[in-house]
């Protein structure tokens, strides 16, 4: 047969280039456009390919001789191509993406993908092993869930920034390298740097704390690092921590302003077209949640374990789990002083339902920054100003707390956890150059996009994530 090839008619208008997401306007006129091939379907001498490029799909239809040459009969998913044609409204009664279709007079291959063995859709089916999975999420990336995954958090970053300048915050850039830690040194990553050990961050909550005088209220959307257990569905050894710091406020203030970043955050994502249809897309079920958050004191949460007989797995001295002679393990009921681990927080966010704030735990099981609650009486526990925001699906999504403003007290609180007040001192300056009653919070971008999108891990829910087990890509 004749090779045909094919030649662009030059007494056609001149096309107007546009990205896939701008056609619209460009309806009945000639465009050109460029993207990868995303579907391929081969009907009656017709070649339908849905084209992508990041800002959306486009039908393309090829027919005739376009449709007819050697790259036309060999093409791929995968490749890179250029179209030009006309763009049209679909008939009545079909869809397509946009609502139109370009119908092609002209095309080329600019990046031809292999067929066969090294084909893409075989490099992605074969293997659904969690870790090869990883080493491909380059190519993961390319499907429609996840990329929606990422195009919702990118929406929810703009809508957060929006709502906290709204609230008057002020968006700093803290560092990641750092000599100070702030939520123990269990899970410190550690480093040379020139000679002196640091840290990477694990919390820019200190820092945000030392602008309050200069800048009045402030946020940062940081990496935060943590050498942790990252085996669960919601730990990553690196993670996006969207913090914020608040001067002249109560405990009932703190609680009440994380509540309403969430919400109006949520409702502005919820109005805006295209992250509204992300979130249909990820998460069909999905509505606002409801205002007053419930509020259960860590009291009340222990007590409430122990009517829904939730336990938790019985430790030794040293941490580690007692089993039973057929070698399960001893389940205890919950008291007060213990930490309510993952299992059962999530248990109870699922039978709750709702959003939650569970506040005032025990000070041993907290970090030393954070502020006591007046005493009830001489003796027994002390309780902090603490919370935990606690989403059904996902458990934590936000730690926050009131901070000692009291110099004498902070000091006493760095001997009580053994640290060093040494390099501490520009965080102990600021109780002692007019100090202030103040808090704020941090809230784990990968933990909320898993809530708002329904992910069953947030490991989905980050660009290339890092955990225990890998980092591959
Ligand atoms: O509760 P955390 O440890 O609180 C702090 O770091 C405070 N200094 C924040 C502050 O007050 N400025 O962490 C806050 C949030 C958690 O609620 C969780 O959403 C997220 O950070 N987070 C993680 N997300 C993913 N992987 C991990 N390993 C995480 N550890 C914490």
């Amino acid at each position: 047969s004749k090779k045909i090839v094919l030649q662009e008619d030059a007494t056609l208008p001149a096309a107007v280039k546009a990205k896939i997401g701008n056609l619209t306007p460009l309806r009945s006129k000639r465009i050109r456009t460029s993207g990868w091939v995303h579907r391929l379907r081969d009907q009656k001498e017709i070649i339908f390919v849905v084209l992508r490029d990041g800002t959306g799909y486009l039908q393309c239809v090829l027919s005739g001789q376009v449709a007819q040459t050697y790259e036309a009969l060999t093409l791929t998913l995968e490749s890179t191509i250029e179209v030009i044609g006309t763009l049209k409204t679909v008939p009545d009664g079909q869809t397509a993406p946009g609502g139109h279709e370009l119908v092609v007079d002209y095309w080329k291959v600019l990046g031809a993908s292999p067929g066969g063995e090294d084909a893409f859709t075989n490099k992605l089916n074969e293997k659904s092993d969690p870790s090869i999975q990883a080493d491909l999420r380059h190519l993961v990336l390319r499907g429609e869930t996840a990329s929606a995954v990422l195009k919702l958090r990118a929406a929810l970053l703009t809508a957060f920034r929006q709502t906290l300048i709204e609230h008057d915050l002020l968006e700093v850039t803290p560092p990641c390298l750092v000599q100070t830690q702030v939520e123990g040194g269990a899970t410190l990553f550690k480093l040379d740097y020139y000679n002196q050990p640091a840290f990477l961050t694990q919390s820019s909550q200190l820092y945000l704390e030392t602008c309050l005088p200069s800048l009045g209220d402030v946020f940062c959307v940081q990496e935060s690092f943590r050498a942790e257990n990252s085996h669960t569905r919601r730990h990553l050894s690196e993670y996006t921590h969207l913090e914020a710091e608040l001067a002249f406020i109560t405990f009932t203030d703190l609680m009440d302003h994380i509540e309403a970043i969430i919400c109006e955050t949520t409702n502005k994502l919820l109005q805006n077209p295209a992250s509204a249809a992300l979130i249909k897309q990820l998460n069909p079920t999905f509505t606002a949640p409801e205002r007053p958050f419930l509020r259960m004191s860590y009291v009340d949460a222990i007590k409430w374990l122990n009517e829904h007989d939730i336990k938790h797995e019985a430790e030794d001295a040293e941490g580690n789990v007692i089993r039973d002679e057929s070698g399960s393990p001893v389940m205890v009921e919950h008291k007060v002083g213990d930490d309510i681990a993952e299992a059962a927080e999530r248990r109870m966010t699922d039978i709750l339902a709702r959003p939650m704030f569970l506040y005032g735990f025990p000070t041993e099981l907290k970090a030393f920054y954070m502020k006591k609650m007046p005493r009830d009486g001489a003796a027994g526990p002390t309780f902090t100003e603490s919370c935990d925001l606690l989403m059904p699906g996902v458990g934590e999504i936000v730690g926050g707390s009131m901070r000692i403003a009291d110099e004498e007290e902070l000091l006493a609180a760095y001997k009580r956890e053994g640290i060093d007040p040494a390099p501490y001192y520009w965080f102990t300056d600021q109780r002692k150059y007019g100090t202030c009653e103040h808090g704020g919070y941090g809230l784990g971008v990968e933990r909320f996009l898993a809530w708002l999108g329904k992910r069953f891990t947030v490991r989905e829910c980050s660009l290339y994530p890092r955990c225990a087990t890998f980092m591959f890509v």
